[in-house]
């Protein structure tokens, strides 16, 4: 008999210009098929990566977006705060409403940049009006992997549970 209780997977809609966000990516859903196989109500990973050839992309279920941080120049308090490279993803967003569907953004960066440090994610959060859930750095710890997927299930599970309320 099929169980009604199984979750529904954390959906990801992310961009990976050099591999880090694709590899963190790819981990989570590693982390969570592990998971899985011992308790089949803890929610996979299904994940869609933004390209330029990816065509429309339409988000009709609760998603997060992960977006890793490429600007031009600057300090990130001055100036340094136009997107490069990650525009796609925005576009994406953008398309179709898909943003409406969005619950949280995760970004990623490098340190070295100090007040840019994932910053387009924090761009995302305030111009899409959703929560900036999490910040990791590069290709991300095991540690950061564990934190990220308890506050996406935390975070998907909320949403869903709006969303159920509003079509009551
Ligand atoms: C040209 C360039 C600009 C970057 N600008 C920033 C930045 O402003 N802030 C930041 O935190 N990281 C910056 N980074 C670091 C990337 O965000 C980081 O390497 C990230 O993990 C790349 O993700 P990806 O491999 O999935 O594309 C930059 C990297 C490059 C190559």
């Amino acid at each position: 008999m099929a169980n009604s209780k199984r979750k529904d997977p954390l959906r990801i809609l992310f961009i990976s210009i050099e591999g880090n966000t694709r590899s963190f990516v790819h981990k989570l859903s590693e982390y969570a098929q592990k998971a899985h196989k011992q308790d089949e109500n803890i929610r996979l990973v299904e994940s869609i990566e933004v390209s330029d050839a990816s065509g429309e992309i339409l988000m009709k279920d609760p998603f997060v977006t992960f977006v890793p941080t490429y600007l031009s120049g600057g300090n990130g308090i001055h100036n340094g705060y136009t997107e490069i490279m990650t525009e796609e993803l925005r576009f994406t967003l953008e398309d179709e409403d898909n943003y409406k569907n969005c619950y949280g953004v995760v970004g990623s960066g490098n340190k070295n940049f100090n007040a840019q440090y994932g910053l387009t994610a924090k761009h995302y959060a305030s111009k899409f009006d959703f929560p900036l859930i999490d910040l990791y750095e590069l290709r991300g710890t095991s540690a950061d992997v564990e934190r990220v997927y308890d506050r996406l299930v935390a975070y998907q599970t909320e949403f869903e549970k709006k969303l159920e309320a509003f079509q009551n």
